[in-house]
């Protein structure tokens, strides 16, 4: 049986990994156990488990914070990158990591290919799109993995909880108001770790090259028509408006469309994964917030 070791292990998308990964031995790594900026730690840990594959979900993101705090995003989301790539190299595992829509500069009207040209319009952009580049560059055999507006049942540990939970909080509080201005496609951590169980399981295989992917749900929509379908599945009644970008008075820049195509996963054999508002009624049903 494979050996895959996850970084981040209790964040969202680490929580929801660890099941998908049935057919996997799998070990779990929380951020106190292994710390992607410190090197030696990261040696000895990875040397000890000899793992075939490393999951690296860690990253640096509350995405208004590190226009403050470019050196702790670099730290992370690059160096903590590039320090994985180095260990991949050497111990020789496939390295996993993950990216994120933040990549592009929003100027496109229809999904982003893997191939088009990223341009990073903040610096968790900018620190994502270096931790990808240092993973291309160093760690012959890795999957870069782009998704966008991830939710989980753990929520994530990185940005205190998920757009889902702060909606229902908030619409229970009062009202609402969310950016139309900005597309993308929410996407369910559970879906994705199913994407990436089914990726590593054909690693190897004609057809399936390493490299960098798109993956996440079908379809599109803005934050405030995510919010919208939240508090229809939830059948809750809020007063909830949308806003402007520029009213929601956010430091960092982010893009306004940043829908991902998913042509390379297609080319390689894998299916769509399901559309972003079934993937969204399982989890608030889950979560117990929407009835069956
Ligand atoms: N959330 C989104 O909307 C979104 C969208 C697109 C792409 N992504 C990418 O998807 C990946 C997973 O995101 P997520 O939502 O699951 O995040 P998350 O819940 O914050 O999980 C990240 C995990 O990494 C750990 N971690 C943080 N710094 C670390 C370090 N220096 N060394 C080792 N572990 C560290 C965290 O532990 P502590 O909490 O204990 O520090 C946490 O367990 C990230 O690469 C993110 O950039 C996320």
């Amino acid at each position: 049986m494979r050996h895959v070791v996850i970084i981040g292990s209790k964040g969202q998308l680490g929580t929801d990994l660890h099941p998908a990964l049935s057919a996997f031995r799998v070990t779990g790594l929380t951020h106190g156990e292994l710390d992607v900026c410190d090197l030696e730690r990261a040696r000895a840990v990875l040397g000890e488990l000899r793992p075939d594959v490393v999951i690296n979900t860690s990253a640096y993101h509350k995405v208004d914070v590190c226009e403050d705090e470019p050196a702790a995003s670099f730290a992370v989301n690059a160096t903590g990158a590039y320090n994985l790539a180095r260990l991949a190299a050497g111990l020789e595992f496939t390295l996993l990591h993950f990216s994120s829509d933040y990549v592009f500069d929003g100027r496109g009207r229809v999904p982003y290919r893997e191939d088009d040209l990223a341009n990073p319009i903040s610096v968790y952009g900018t620190s994502k799109l270096a931790g990808e580049n240092l993973v291309r560059a160093f760690c012959p055999r890795h999957f870069v993995i782009r998704s966008t507006g991830l939710y989980g049942v753990a929520g994530a540990s990185g940005k205190g909880g998920n757009f889902v939970e702060t909606m229902v909080r908030l619409g229970k509080a009062g009202p609402v108001r969310v950016v139309d201005d900005q597309v993308m496609t929410p996407t369910a951590t559970a879906d994705l770790a199913r994407a990436v169980a089914a990726l590593l399981a054909a690693e190897g295989r004609p057809g399936v090259p390493y490299g960098l992917y798109h993956i996440t749900s079908t379809g599109q929509c803005s934050w405030f028509a995510f919010a919208k379908s939240i508090f229809e599945l939830c059948a809750m009644d809020v007063d909830l408006s949308p806003i402007t970008t520029a009213q929601s008075g956010a430091k960092a820049r982010r893009p306004a469309f940043s829908v991902l195509g998913h042509g390379k996963w297609i080319e390689a054999g894998f299916a769509e994964l399901r559309p972003w508002r079934d993937a969204l009624a399982d989890y608030l049903r889950a979560k117990g917030h929407a009835r069956a």
